[in-house]
């Protein structure tokens, strides 16, 4: 349905530069073209929570698609390499099949680009160290982090209002009424529209199972009562604790037991400690979404693990190091039982929200 209002708002607005404005008119008016902006209702799938938005961002068409075209836009980058896309792909759940990211000129940064699914349902903070209040906030970052897109805001705001097609978007977004008033503010608001239209289809076999839809095969079945612990003779593998659906995680910062540390100071990367500045927050890291976890490898924060095999051998093992959660502890599951789990997570596969059109390249 939003695809069909894209067809047509990029038929109004073509027909408004043809006709309208010269884009390179220095005064660049726009307050020929109509605001009027389409409030948009996002479906979610109904055991979800409802969304909320900021009072001052409301979603509408116009904004999303907005966001859409500059999230997917490679003049972000200094060199026109790179968007957001290009670290956030919709093809592997926007994420970018690598351990850590590499930015235009090469270079790595420290972590693993996370899944980007129902990120507007995420009400505890940005970044696996929680770093930022929202995804407004976040978008600012990427654009002038040197292992990023390295470019200035300055700079990108001038390729924006340079545009032939942005100021017109821009008007119809946000009702500027001249494109010198395309601002990294109004930017990072379209950016964070159209990541909080990045909402799960309900289609995954666990959507469906929930909804009576579906029946677990065998194996399912058993990976589901080790995930929560539901039965008395099967063992507890205690993820459910910490990856609790809907989402499949918990609004909070955990120690999985990655690194052998006993000293706080120890970390090669403090995770959340480095931002609360608590000793014992050192080490702690968000716990990430598992919807989509299939196809999201390498995995953790730094990406170490190559394939969800190693995962479940961390699992298995109850990782190492005094500050670890209590909950991680040996649970010396058997190789059967540990297929089981995986057989589980793909569960959480959603194939329809990967090839949604709406998510993709706009194009325009
Ligand atoms: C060079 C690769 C790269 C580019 C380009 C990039 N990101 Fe990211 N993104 C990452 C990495 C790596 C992280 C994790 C950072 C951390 O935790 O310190 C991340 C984290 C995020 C998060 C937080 C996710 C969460 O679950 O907490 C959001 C949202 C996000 N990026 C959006 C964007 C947007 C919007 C853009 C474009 C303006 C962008 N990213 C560009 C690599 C990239
Ligand atoms: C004590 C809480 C806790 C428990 C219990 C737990 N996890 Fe996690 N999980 C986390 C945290 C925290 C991370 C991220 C850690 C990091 O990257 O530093 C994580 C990461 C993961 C990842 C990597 C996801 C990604 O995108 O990189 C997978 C897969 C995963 N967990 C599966 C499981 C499974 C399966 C179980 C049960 C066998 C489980 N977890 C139990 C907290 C937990």
């Amino acid at each position: 349905m939003q695809s069909k209002v894209y067809q047509v708002l990029t038929l109004l607005l073509a027909g408004f530069i043809l006709t309208c404005c010269d884009p390179d008119d220095p005064d660049g008016d726009l307050t020929d073209l109509r605001y009027d902006p389409t409030p948009l209702d996002l479906s979610v799938p109904a055991e979800f929570p409802p969304m909320t938005s900021p009072s001052d961002n409301p979603l509408t068409e116009e904004g999303v698609l907005l966001g859409r075209k500059i999230f997917f836009d490679k003049l972000l980058s200094a060199d026109f390499t790179m968007s957001c896309a290009s670290c956030h792909d919709p093809q592997l759940s926007f994420t970018d099949g690598l351990a850590v990211s590499l930015g235009i000129d090469g270079l790595a940064g420290r972590r693993s680009a996370p899944s980007l699914l129902n990120i507007g349902f995420d009400p505890h903070g940005f970044h696996w160290d929680g770093k930022f209040a929202t995804v407004e906030d976040q978008a600012l970052a990427p654009i002038e982090d040197p292992i990023e897109l390295h470019n200035t805001w300055s700079q990108v705001e001038e390729r924006l209002r340079d545009d032939e097609e942005y100021p017109a978007l821009f008007r119809t977004a946000f009702g500027i009424e001249n494109k010198s008033e395309i601002s990294r503010d109004l930017a990072v608001k379209a950016i964070a529209q159209f990541e909080r239209t990045l909402v799960s289809s309900g289609s995954s076999k666990w959507d469906r199972w929930v909804r009576g839809e579906y029946d677990f095969t065998d194996e399912e079945f058993l990976g589901y009562s080790l995930f929560f612990d539901l039965e008395d003779n099967i063992p507890d593998a205690e993820c459910g604790h910490c990856h609790n659906p809907p989402f499949f995680a918990i609004q909070e910062f955990r120690n999985n037991g990655l690194d052998d540390v006993n000293d706080p100071m120890g970390f090669a990367d403090g995770g959340r400690g480095e931002i609360t500045g608590e000793a014992l927050d050192l080490g702690k890291f968000k716990v990430p979404t598992l919807r989509n976890v299939l196809l999201t490898a390498p995995y953790m924060h730094d990406g170490r693990f190559e394939n969800i095999d190693q995962v479940l051998e961390h699992y298995n093992t109850g990782g190492a190091g005094r500050y670890r959660h209590p909950l991680m502890r040996p649970l010396n599951l058997e190789p059967l039982q540990l297929e089981a789990i995986k057989s589980f997570l793909g569960t959480l596969t959603d194939e329809a929200f990967l090839t949604n059109p709406d998510f993709q390249d706009p194009g325009l």
